[in-house]
């Protein structure tokens, strides 16, 4: 019998991809079950869709926490496990040469909101966490927690360029704005950097002329909701491996490979 994994997804919006991958546990593209959605944004039209199947939602309101943050540092319980320094030294998310007060603030109000979003995850025993347009830096503090074997990672995200070019927050926008004619997507597990993680799967489609940005970002959403269930099927199949990978330059990467299905070794 096939194991069904566990899903938890976070989401900041619309939560088109959330569908995609709900739809696609209940047509069996994916052995797995979405068992909780959680948000950034209490205003989130994504919850809907999670409500609508039955799925538990909750919410961690970032900005809330900021905010109280600002005005008040010690109206804040700051989880007692956070340590500044140790995590700044990992973080990749601020440049080197940010202003320490800066850092900081940042992975102080960072800490505080994924202490609440780990209890309110953990809660549901989740095998995978799904970014699904959450539009929130994930920390070390957080990361760490959820990978507590770095060798299987369990966090991916999606994202709307074909990565390493144009990470951020739209890579549509950046892809057109450039006058690339390819566009694409990319799905990836979350490292300690801005979309900068293991590569999983990638789809890319032309650009002609005529598009608009909207006719782009109209395809690439599309492209999107095919690419992430097929890698979350990869997970739930345990076919993705990290490999340490040298490249021209010297310098080593964590590469993600795929191994082939259990089908195709039959008879190998
Ligand atoms: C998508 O393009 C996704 O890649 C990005 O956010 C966009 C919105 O996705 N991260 P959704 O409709 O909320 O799934």
């Amino acid at each position: 019998m096939k194991h069904a994994i566990r899903i938890a997804a976070l989401i900041s919006g619309s939560g088109t991809n959330l569908q995609a991958v709900i739809d696609a546990c209940a047509a069996g593209r994916i052995d797995g079950d979405v068992v909780c959605v959680g948000t950034d944004n209490p205003n989130a039209s994504g919850l809907e869709r999670a409500r609508r199947h039955g799925i538990p939602t909750f919410v961690v309101d970032y900005a809330a926490v900021i905010r109280r943050f600002r005005e008040d540092p010690r109206s804040t319980a700051v989880p007692p496990d956070f340590d500044p320094p140790e995590i700044a030294a990992r973080q990749n998310l601020l440049p080197p040469g940010t202003d320490a007060a800066r850092v900081k603030f940042f992975l102080t109000t960072r800490a505080v909101a994924e202490a609440d979003l780990l209890s309110a995850l953990t809660a549901h025993r989740f095998d995978l966490l799904i970014l699904a347009g959450f539009m929130r830096t994930l920390s070390p503090y957080f990361i760490d927690r959820v990978n507590s074997d770095p060798m299987r990672p369990r966090i991916m995200n999606i994202h709307p360029a074909l990565l390493p070019a144009f990470p951020g927050t739209d890579g549509y926008a950046d892809t057109f704005a450039y006058g690339c004619k390819v566009g694409g997507c990319t799905v990836h597990f979350v490292d300690y950097g801005e979309d900068s993680g293991p590569i999983i799967g990638q789809r890319a489609f032309a650009i002609q002329p005529e598009d608009t940005l909207e006719a782009v970002r109209k395809r690439g959403l599309a492209i999107e909701w095919a690419l992430y269930p097929a890698c979350i099927q990869l997970f739930a199949q345990k076919r993705l491996e990290l490999e340490r990978r040298c490249s021209q330059s010297g310098r080593d990467r964590w590469v993600v490979t795929i191994k082939p299905a259990a089908e195709d070794l039959k008879g190998a």
